[in-house]
């Protein structure tokens, strides 16, 4: 008897929300548009433009939409896409003394991240890497052996890369490809210590063994 009931009460809500649904869709039918259309005081005329252009609108958030996924997933990740307005590649020598003054501390110079010896000028992301922001220690400097390990430590940042792994120097030949093609750049670190010379810090207790 209680199924019985049960069974009546699910085939009554589900007429019911159908019955809604119905109801809620009418207007949009041709019948229904003349009676909305004159109580909002437009002509059917109107009312059809006016649905025109509402659907081309969404067409067109809907394109934008679309395009702005595609793009993100041809570059592949949150990171920026490569650019083609860059400068051609300057020469000019920089001492790793001179390019200290370039770390972001003095906001009226610009940031300058060196890879491989190589300077790049990343000031149009002071928000990266500006003073305080999250890559600061790469600025500044040539920290080719934190990129190449994926490390933020400050004891990692330095222009070494000799003895990184294979896997870790084709991380780190893969961050010099994808700032070649972000920055421009502006010149040659020309006194980096030589390759080698980074003495390695302490493993921790392998040596008492
Ligand atoms: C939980 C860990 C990490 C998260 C969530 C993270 C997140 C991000 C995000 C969101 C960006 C894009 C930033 C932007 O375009 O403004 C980025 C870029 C970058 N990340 Fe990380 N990151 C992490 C770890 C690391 C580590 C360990 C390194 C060390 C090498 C690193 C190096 C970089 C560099 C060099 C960029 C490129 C910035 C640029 O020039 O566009 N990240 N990261």
């Amino acid at each position: 008897m209680l199924a019985a009931l049960l069974v009546a009460l699910t085939v009554a809500c589900t007429l019911a929300y159908f019955a809604k649904s119905v109801l809620v869709r009418t207007p949009t039918t041709s019948t229904e548009s003349t009676a909305s259309g004159s109580s909002t005081g437009l002509s059917i005329e109107e009312q059809r433009k006016y649905q025109e252009q509402q659907s081309l609108r969404n067409r067109k958030q809907q394109q934008a939409q679309q395009q702005q996924q595609q793009e993100k997933k041809e570059s592949g990740s949150i990171m920026q896409p490569p650019r083609t307005d860059l400068a051609p590649p300057k020469d000019d020598p920089f001492t790793v003394e001179q390019l200290k003054q370039y770390d972001g501390s003095d906001p009226s110079k610009p940031i300058y991240v060196a890879i491989k010896g190589t300077v790049f000028d990343v000031t149009r992301k002071a928000d990266t890497y500006g003073k305080g922001k999250s890559y600061n220690l790469f600025a500044g400097k040539d920290a080719s052996r934190a990129l190449g390990m994926s490390s933020l430590k400050e004891e990692d940042a330095v222009s070494d890369y000799s003895t990184l792994s294979a896997a870790d120097t084709k991380t780190l030949n893969d961050w010099y490809d994808f700032f070649s093609k972000r920055y421009n750049v502006v010149g040659k670190v020309i006194d980096l210590p030589p390759q080698g010379s980074h003495s390695q810090p302490p493993t921790g207790g392998a040596s008492a063994l």
